[in-house]
């Protein structure tokens, strides 16, 4: 292991190698539940953003990653899932350092980490093409050309998940990368780049560099013309900016969003099912989900009862450290950046005359898992995308009444409806403004299922065909097959 002043140090990794900064800047990485310095990062600027884009250009435009062929990409990036297997341990404890995610979650992190890899792999692999069938005595076909350097620009919340989720569609299509993770959970990134290496990757396939985003290695790749594509999940208004910046180089955006989600329970659900899964929807990695059912909308015919039940299904909870396989709920939340951010919301303010049934502030940097009634509908906590485990719930009386209440966001990520009535759920799917509705479960997915909002929570969709669609330039190869067809 490579280490600074004592402590773990985690490079970029460029060109095929893990480097310190051009000019030797370093960030401190805290772990937030000791809230100590648990290891050291380069700190990427401008400068090295432009390094690691030229090795994935140079890797691309000369290298043997994009005329290799799917067969033996899928070959490499197995191997790096094996790598990645062994690597499991190392892989979920970073997570868990570097933002207090409990470690059985990181660990499931990593399983679906390896997931992806192995998925876009054989999606690519597999993957046919549509031929055109022309009476003009021509024959028309479809190939997926891979589109060049990718920027892939992650948040801190699924540290090594959402990185691969974006990475690893972008490599099996023949692209190369630079991953600029978030600065607060920097360490898993470098671990893939290492393990990359080790698979045999060629140089410049994979690069990692890290860094802050406004006026650091983020923004900077943002601003490359070297760079052909940009796919970000993070902030809404992080997104925008972003999209601003790519538009002068006309490079398209990916946008994967904030949200707030709501989970409506009529008055048929069954209710044991729509308790588990109103915790989970919340309190899983304390809320810090762009899919977290932020605001709960329960008929009132169950009102008291669903309430009762979810209020004590929330205090059974285990919190506690999070490197504690036993640990259900993390004492404390990313940062102190985010634990501000997030307290705030249980201010008299953003509460507008809301009660807090359970929970409220923790320890440190924590804040215990909370549930808020009687908010009005325009109170900021109602309205604003937390992050956090805050969950406001409300009343309503009609199917009508839930979908209006349930679409009164900017956001559109997702939704939830538990009902046993078949019709009703169908129907109430189709009503609400979001790019995932589901119907008496949550976060179950498929990696071929199209994932992305509307509205504030973002722009295009990733997996499967969708991913494809956005790291391929479709090519349309137009053949004769007749000599005299080209003869007026
Ligand atoms: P953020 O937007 O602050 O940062 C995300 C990444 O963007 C980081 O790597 C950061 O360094 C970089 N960045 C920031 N400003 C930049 C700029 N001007 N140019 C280039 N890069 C820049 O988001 P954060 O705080 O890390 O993550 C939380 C947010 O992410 C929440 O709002 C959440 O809803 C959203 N999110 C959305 C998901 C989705 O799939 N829709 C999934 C997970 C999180
Ligand atoms: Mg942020």
């Amino acid at each position: 292991m490579n280490t600074s002043g004592g402590l773990p140090f985690f490079g970029h990794v460029i060109d095929g190698e893990e480097v310190a900064s051009l000019d030797d800047a370093t960030m401190p990485d805290v772990d937030p539940y000791t809230r100590e310095q648990w290891a050291t990062i380069a700190c990427g600027a401008a400068a090295d953003a432009e390094v690691a884009v030229a090795a994935a250009r140079r890797a691309f435009d000369e290298g043997p990653w994009p005329r290799m062929g799917y067969a033996k990409r899928q070959e490499l990036m197995h191997r790096l899932a094996d790598l990645m297997g062994e690597h499991a341990e190392e892989l979920a404890m970073a997570d868990t350092r570097d933002m207090a995610k409990p470690i059985a979650q990181s660990l499931g992190d990593v399983e679906r980490s390896i997931l992806n890899v192995r998925f876009f792999a054989d999606h690519a692999r597999m993957a046919t093409a549509d031929t055109y069938p022309m009476d003009s005595g021509h024959h028309a076909y479809l190939r997926w050309e891979p589109v060049g350097v990718i920027a892939a620009i992650s948040p801190w919340n699924f540290p090594l998940m959402l990185g691969t989720w974006k990475v690893m569609p972008a490599l099996a299509w023949g692209n190369t990368v630079v991953w600029k993770p978030a600065e607060d959970t920097p360490a898993s990134a470098t671990i893939l780049g290492r393990l990359a290496i080790e698979a045999g990757f060629p140089p410049g396939v994979l690069n990692v560099v890290h860094g802050y985003g406004p006026d650091s290695a983020g923004a900077a790749l943002t601003a490359n013309p070297d760079v052909d594509r940009i796919t970000f999940t993070g902030e809404s208004g992080t997104g925008k900016v972003i999209s601003a910046v790519a538009a002068r180089n006309l490079t398209p955006v990916s946008l994967e969003l904030g949200g707030k989600g709501a989970n409506i329970v009529f008055d048929d659900a069954d209710l044991d099912n729509a308790v588990h899964w109103a915790v989970q929807a919340i309190f899983r990695n304390a809320g810090q989900v762009c899919l977290a059912g932020s605001r709960l909308y329960v008929q009132n015919g169950i009102y008291e009862e669903f309430l009762s039940r979810y209020k004590a299904a929330t205090e059974a909870l285990v919190i506690g450290d999070p490197k504690d396989p036993a640990t259900e709920f993390s004492a404390a939340l990313a940062s102190e950046e985010h634990f501000t951010k997030v307290s705030g919301y249980l201010g008299s303010a953003a509460l507008g005359g809301g009660q807090v049934l359970t929970g409220g502030l923790g320890q440190g940097w924590g804040v215990q898992p909370t549930i808020i009634t009687d908010a009005p509908a325009d109170a900021r906590v109602v309205k604003e995308e937390i992050f956090g485990p805050i969950t406001v719930a409300s009343r309503f009386d009609t199917e009508d009444e839930a979908i209006a209440l349930a679409n009164d966001t900017r956001y559109g990520l997702n939704a939830m409806v538990f009902t046993e009535n078949l019709s009703r759920a169908h129907r109430v799917s189709a009503a609400l403004h979001a790019g995932t509705v589901w119907v008496n479960c949550f976060y179950i997915r498929d990696l071929r299922a199209p994932f992305g909002g509307v509205g504030d929570s973002g722009v295009g969709r990733e997996g499967g065909d969708f991913s494809r669609e956005f790291f391929t330039e479709p090519k349309a190869v137009i053949m004769q097959i007749e000599p005299q067809a080209n003869q007026g």
